[in-house]
């Protein structure tokens, strides 16, 4: 007997519904706002090559927030119901509020969130993202202790104003405040534990994440990765944990409990056990290109159809490229023998 999964329902409620050609739905629009970063973190924008002489995109090119509204409106008659704003630090762009704002009040998105280093996140900024409608925040932390911190975001900014922001959030009432830590192998994998630590009770959900092959730029090698079992045996030893079950399908972090009630940790598993079988997201750059995944070398240039007088063209042109889309990149990168540029992480947002 069929039984009607929860995918099929929210599809039949969706008159324009799409699926790619490994029938997976589009749910989850990532809009990158801005390339830029105040941060050189060596696993994304290394100052070997993100340096005076790096040509950032001029302001002229990026999309404005009527087109990327634009976008996200057909994208929503889809069936997307989450965004997440990134970057670059996305607060880096002017004016983010008028965005969110203008988002929350599009029909059927009913989540939105954004991924930040949280050192641009003063109170009144906090404050002021979610008046707006901002819902939830990931906030990127890869160590404790400022020596490493230091070591990785490679411009000096110390912990203690990445908690700030933290702080900063938490009065101002987000829904949810995650901290992401990428583990890249004798970088900061010693902080693995002191991380969990000092999160462990205090509410906000520290995820691991398996530093990816994502960009062409981080001299990525299979030897700095620290696999999620690794990671989960090297936490219980300490603080005993258990598995968990996702909140929803397509979560990308598996969830894991402290035993004691000291809350929950996820860890991103990319490389050891890819989730690309249900991989529901699309990401839009801040020059209007979608790519249907994060290790594409290219997407697909929306603006002439933005810009088009025809109505109808901007939905056709979404429909087409989630229709035609069979990436899997997770799954095959061990099959993978040629290699080829990938788009990088601080352009199109992680
Ligand atoms: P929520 O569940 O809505 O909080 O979102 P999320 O977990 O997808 O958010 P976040 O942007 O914090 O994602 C965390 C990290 O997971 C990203 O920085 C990426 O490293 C990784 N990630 C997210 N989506 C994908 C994906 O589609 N493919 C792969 N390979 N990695 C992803
Ligand atoms: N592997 C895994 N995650 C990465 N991020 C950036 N580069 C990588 C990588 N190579 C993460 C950041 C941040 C989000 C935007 O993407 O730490 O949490
Ligand atoms: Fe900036 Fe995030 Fe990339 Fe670090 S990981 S350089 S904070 S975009
Ligand atoms: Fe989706 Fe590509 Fe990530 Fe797989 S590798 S989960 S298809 S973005």
């Amino acid at each position: 007997m069929h039984t009607e999964s929860e995918s099929d329902t929210h599809l039949s409620e969706s008159p324009n519904k799409v699926v790619d050609k490994l029938h997976r739905p589009l749910r989850d629009l990532r809009v990158s706002v801005t390339d830029r970063c105040n941060f050189r973190c060596v696993y994304c924008m290394p100052k070997s090559v993100f340096n005076k002489d790096y040509q950032f995109l001029p302001r002229a090119e990026l999309l404005s927030y009527e087109e990327i509204i634009k976008i996200i409106k057909e994208a929503a008659s889809f069936g997307v119901s989450k965004i997440r704003l990134t970057g670059g630090e996305p607060l880096v762009r002017n004016d983010l509020e008028k965005l969110i704002e203008w988002i929350a009040q599009v029909d059927g998105i009913n989540d939105i969130s954004l991924t930040t280093n949280a050192t641009l996140l003063s109170t009144r900024r906090a404050r002021s993202l979610r008046d707006a409608g901002l819902q939830r925040l990931n906030v990127s932390l890869d160590a404790i202790d400022d020596e490493t911190f230091k070591r990785v975001n490679d411009v000096g900014i110390g912990v203690q104003s990445v908690l700030d922001g933290i702080e900063n959030a938490s009065l101002a009432g987000f829904e949810s405040i995650k901290v992401n830590m990428v583990v890249k192998k004798g970088l900061n994998d010693h902080s693995i534990l002191p991380m969990a630590q000092f999160f462990h009770g205090t509410g906000q959900i520290l995820r691991f994440i398996e530093f990816m092959d994502v960009g062409s730029t981080n001299a990525w090698d299979l030897s700095h990765v620290v696999t999620s079992r690794e990671i989960a045996d090297l936490i219980n030893g300490t603080l005993p944990i258990k598995p968990i079950e996702a909140n929803y399908r397509g979560e990308v972090a598996k969830r894991w409990q402290y035993v004691d009630g000291g809350g929950e940790i996820g860890i991103i598993t990319s490389v050891s056990e890819p989730f690309c079988g249900d991989c529901s997201r699309a990401r839009l750059s801040a020059t209007g290109s979608i790519y249907t995944c994060l290790f594409a070398s290219s997407g697909v240039d929306l603006r002439p159809v933005l810009r088009n007088q025809d109505t109808g063209a901007l939905n056709q042109e979404l429909k087409r490229i989630w229709s035609t889309r069979e990436d899997r990149y997770s799954e095959t990168r061990t099959q993978v023998s040629v290699i080829r540029p990938k788009v990088e992480m601080s352009f199109i947002g992680g």
